[in-house]
């Protein structure tokens, strides 16, 4: 079956191509438009400005996805398209112009929860049944943290999440307070490199909860009250924060994961979302499921597959892919597990 992907839900237009041959999904084409230097501008996503970038770049995005995967709309069996959650003007763009492909050429429509998308993304270039079930999944992207389970049949149980701040907009915030432009996420990685260890010592917030919520804000206003006190902050300063900030949260999403891992006695750890382009980050939980969980294997997406795409949501169409008709399609941009 082959799909043509659409990805809307917040400043990324994404348009991708991709077929199963032998039980593998196989990727032809997966073009990325991104509003993002707009944002930075301003501290963050404008939903406005990121609505209307969505309007100018979608058909030319679908165009050259198209083009790539030497496709046409004739020979696309289905289309899958991010219903949510999202940014509601963002989303709108995506879903109405599957709608009216769906439409015209009488293709099926497969509604896709863009946060499995972050997950799902692992089995590309995949066997279907390299990854073995079942799965836990940590998301770990600008606006969500989530843990959740696939068992076999791949059905979905969420266990827990952020309660306030998700683990990219903490690299965000207190990027912010430090005088990075957004977002800082790889910024700060880069900088925590010529940190100095234990100079800082920031909270690990939840860590010892039995649950597998997660908390940041508590962090934030730990480095905001630190840089008050310091007031100018030197660049080994900032190192040294960026060093201590990263290792809080990564020592905070290791210890869940292991939990959770541990607890529902899982065969794979999947990592998805912007955070998990973050080499310390995959490096230290390799390691650590190596030596607490060394019969669980883990994945981790290519780091151009770890932000948003629409690859993601053809990949996860294949195995949540109950077609509805276009008039029953809706952009929900509170969708979240069920
Ligand atoms: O998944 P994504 O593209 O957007 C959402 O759907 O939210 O994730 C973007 C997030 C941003 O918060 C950004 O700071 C973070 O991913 N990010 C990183 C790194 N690269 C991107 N965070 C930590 N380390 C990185 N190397
Ligand atoms: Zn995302």
């Amino acid at each position: 079956m082959k799909l043509l992907a659409l990805e809307t839900s917040c400043d990324e237009t994404s348009a991708a191509v991709l077929t199963k041959r032998s039980n593998q999904i196989v990727l032809y084409s997966n073009i990325v438009a991104s509003s993002l230097p707009l944002h930075a501008k301003t501290g963050g996503v404008i939903p406005e400005v990121a609505a209307r970038k969505q309007i100018e770049y979608m058909l030319p995005v679908i165009k050259q996805a198209l083009r790539q995967a030497a496709s046409s709309f004739e020979d696309i069996d289905a289309i899958a398209v991010t219903v949510g959650p999202g940014l509601i003007g963002s989303l709108l763009v995506g879903v109405e112009t599957a709608k009216t492909l769906s439409f015209v050429y009488k293709k099926p429509l497969i509604p896709v929860n863009h946060l499995l998308g972050h997950i799902y993304v692992n089995w590309i270039e995949k066997q279907a049944d390299e990854i073995s079930l079942p799965a836990l999944g940590l998301i770990v992207s600008g606006g969500h943290t989530d843990l959740f389970l696939i068992d076999q049949k791949h059905k979905i149980q969420w266990i827990g999440g952020t309660r306030d701040d998700a683990a990219g907009e903490a690299f965000d915030k207190i990027g912010r307070l430090i005088g990075f432009p957004y977002p800082a996420g790889a910024a700060i990685e880069k900088a925590a490199q010529k940190g100095k260890k234990d100079i800082f010592s920031f909270p690990r917030p939840l860590i010892h909860s039995v649950d597998f919520d997660f908390s940041f804000s508590g962090l934030k206003t730990a480095v905001f009250r630190e840089v008050q006190r310091i007031k100018n902050l030197d660049q080994q300063m900032i190192n040294n924060i960026c060093l201590e900030t990263q290792t809080a949260i990564i020592d905070v999403l290791i210890k869940k994961t292991l939990q959770a891992a541990e607890k529902y006695q899982v065969k794979s750890i999947l990592l998805g979302g912007g955070v998990a382009a973050n080499g310390t980050l995959t490096d230290q939980l390799r390691k650590k499921i190596d030596q607490q969980l060394p019969k669980v294997s883990f994945f981790v997406p290519a780091r151009s597959l770890c932000t948003d795409n629409a690859a993601m949501i053809g990949a996860t169409a294949y195995f949540h892919k109950q077609t509805v008709g276009w008039k029953n399609v809706n952009a929900n941009p509170q969708l979240y597990f069920s």
